[in-house]
């Protein structure tokens, strides 16, 4: 289950094809490989005698069959991989023989697609199956997509029937989030727009599928990122220690500074030994093992992760992942297993679990119990810090395994925005957690709807506190749980030691997102009002809160605040006799994402509040009919 490079060849770009059973994958495999001369000498030919000899109608996709059959008696070297190659680059065809084995082998690093073709069939046009393909690269987080619709041929040709199933294509992928950069119409078994344009197609004047291929961005290359490198092994010899592992990334050079995560022990490399290169080497690159020593004598233990000073991983005791299980029996929060990230070893315990989907049918599971095969999303905590990665910055140091009782019952990458800013790092040391007994889908099923996080951002005289009282109060009629925590009056209990420097805002920020988050576990929806200035404040709350967490920029121009100026204190601030403040002389930085734009300069209150209405309905809200009142 570790990293076996099916497609990590570097310099050429991984693919996967995907797409209805029937809608003409290994036909356009077939054509690809063919059109663009891999394969070898002779080979189309042979498959053509042979199927006249079997007295079959020739098709493209035995192509295919063909060279599976050869490469499954290792004519070729590995076994997994499908190459071809434009003339721009090489491709590696990353092979899904279903969905589930697919997601598993993104997921647990057996394979890595970069980018992807989806097939759709021009008579059948999408197909169940298509959207759960569609979805599934949305999932794992490939964004580079070109749409293939086959089969033109069947439907001669015909141009309006293109446009409407691009339309509909179009449509569902941005739905999910997806952008497809081409759709583009073909014909596979004739080559039609796959490496040559055709005739038949002329008023097509998108790109051609390999043009499409050519135009995808491969991920920066391993080389070029920055230095990773988990030590596996500490020698000593005579008085020297060795510091053993392979680069994950980036590059390392004999002078260089090292900083050595989670602990944060840095040290100067001395030399690089490697073991089959004549020494000495002053630098070396990703892929390659090596041994350095350091200057000075640095006590570095197994499963430190080396880095250069300034592009640190993350160092946290708590992660967000998604995994996919394999585990007999369901995960469950409380649940203790190990986690293994690079070449560090340490034990978490489930703190929560989102978003769980069957793999199945890819659909979305009221559960707080991930079942085997299942896909869910997953918070984990360990007593001591850990130094990892997000996944889409460092695939190879930002993945993992789990492992329970020594068989491995997970593979994992790890999200953006990873939880946790170890601030109580060595305080929770010692302290366990012990799930509640009352299940988060249970409580959802009763109050008739799910917690969360509304996070009003926004100056002072935006709007916040009367948009969050008046919504409170509907709500509270609707049946729902809810409640508002505003800044002002946290200010005046739990918050009341915290003033409005940078850094007491900050712990300001990171309070309210906590008793938030008790507030969103509890079932309840939390309105926070707080100004919240900076971005980095507002993601640490984000990250704090989980998925439930909805951010809204409550927007005035600051000309129409300070003109409201509710209680005086632009006034105030103008004059000097109020120092620090937000939109005077401290920073406010708007949301560049907010789940939610409200704009109070330019809309009633009533436009407003309808506004955060629906928007409540479509986010949280489960039944009408089961909330408290409200038959
Ligand atoms: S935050 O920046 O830490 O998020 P918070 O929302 O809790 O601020 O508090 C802002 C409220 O404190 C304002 O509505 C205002 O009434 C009051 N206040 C007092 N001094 C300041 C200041 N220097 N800057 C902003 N708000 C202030």
């Amino acid at each position: 289950m570790t990293d076996t490079h099916i497609a990590a060849a570097e310099g050429s770009l991984p693919i996967v094809i995907v797409g209805h059973v029937d809608h003409g994958k290994s036909t356009l495999i077939g054509r690809l490989l063919i059109d663009t001369g891999a394969l070898p000498e002779g080979k189309l030919e042979s498959v053509k005698a042979m199927a006249r000899r079997r007295r079959m109608p020739f098709e493209w996709s035995f192509v295919m069959d063909a060279f599976q059959a050869e490469r499954d008696q290792g004519i070729t070297i590995d076994t997994t991989r499908i190459a071809f190659q434009s003339e721009q680059r090489r491709y590696v065809i990353i092979d899904a023989p279903g969905h589930k084995e697919f997601l598993k082998n993104m997921i647990t690093g057996a394979a890595s697609a970069e980018a992807a073709l989806l097939v759709v069939d021009a008579e059948e046009g999408v197909q169940e199956q298509t959207r759960r393909h569609a979805y599934l690269l949305n999932l794992l987080g490939v964004d580079q997509v070109a749409v293939i619709v086959n089969k033109m041929d069947l439907i001669g040709h015909d141009q309006d029937r293109f446009r409407d199933i691009e339309q509909q294509i179009r449509t569902y992928l941005t739905e999910i989030g997806i952008a497809p950069s081409a759709v583009i119409p073909i014909s596979a078994r004739h080559g039609d727009m796959i490496a040559q344009r055709a005739q038949a197609l002329d008023w097509f004047d998108g790109p051609t599928v390999l043009e499409a291929l050519d135009g995808f961005e491969p991920r920066n290359a391993t080389k070029a990122q920055q230095l990773r490198l988990p030590i596996q092994d500490v020698y000593k010899f005579d008085h020297r220690r060795l510091f053993a592992g392979r680069i994950e990334s980036g590059r390392l050079t004999v002078g260089d500074t090292l900083t050595f995560a989670p602990d944060g022990k840095t040290g100067q490399v001395a030399s690089i030994e490697s073991w089959n290169t004549p020494a000495p080497q002053i630098s070396a690159v990703a892929g390659q093992s090596v041994a350095i020593t350091l200057r000075d004598d640095v006590f570095i233990e197994r499963g430190a992760l080396a880095h250069h000073q300034g592009t640190a991983p993350r160092t946290s005791n708590r992660l967000y992942v998604r995994l996919f299980w394999l585990g007999a029996d369901a995960l469950s929060v409380g649940e203790t297993l190990r986690l293994k990230i690079g070449t560090n070893s340490r034990e978490v315990q489930v703190q929560r679990i989102d978003r769980v989907i069957d793999v199945e049918s890819l659909q979305g599971l009221e559960s707080d119990q991930v079942p085997r095969n299942g896909v869910a999303e997953v918070e984990l905590a360990s007593r001591d810090p850990i130094a990892f990665d997000e996944y889409d910055k460092h695939p190879k140091t930002g993945r993992g395994v789990l492992i329970k009782d020594y068989d491995i019952v997970a593979g994992c990458i790890v999200l953006p925005g990873a939880l946790g800013q170890n601030h109580a790092s060595s305080a929770t040391k010692n302290i366990f957690l012990t799930p509640n007994r009352v299940d988060g889908a249970v409580r959802a099923e009763k109050n008739g709807h799910r917690g969360g996080v509304i996070w009003l951002t926004g100056l002072s005289g935006a709007g916040k506190t009367t948009l969050a009282m008046a919504l409170e109060a509907i709500l509270f009629d609707q049946g729902y749980q809810v409640v508002v925590l505003d800044g002002d009056n946290l200010r005046h209990g739990l918050n009341g030691d915290l003033g409005f420097s940078a850094a007491e805002r900050t712990e300001n920020i990171r309070r309210t997102a906590e008793v938030a988050r008790l507030f969103q576990d509890a079932g309840t929806i939390a309105i926070v009002s707080l100004i919240s200035p900076t971005r980095d404040d507002r993601d640490k709350a984000r990250d704090i809160v989980g998925p439930s967490f909805h951010e809204v920029h409550v927007h005035a121009d600051l000309s129409v605040c300070e003109g409201r100026d509710p209680k005086g204190l632009y006034a105030k601030a103008r004059s000097g006799a109020l120092p620090n403040f937000t939109g005077v002389d401290a920073p406010y930085e708007a949301p560049t994402k907010p789940e939610l734009h409200i704009d109070t300069g330019g809309e009633t209150v009533d436009q407003s509040l309808q506004r955060l209405l629906t928007f409540v309905e479509n986010n949280f809200s489960k039944s009408r009919t089961a909330r408290r009142g409200a038959a």
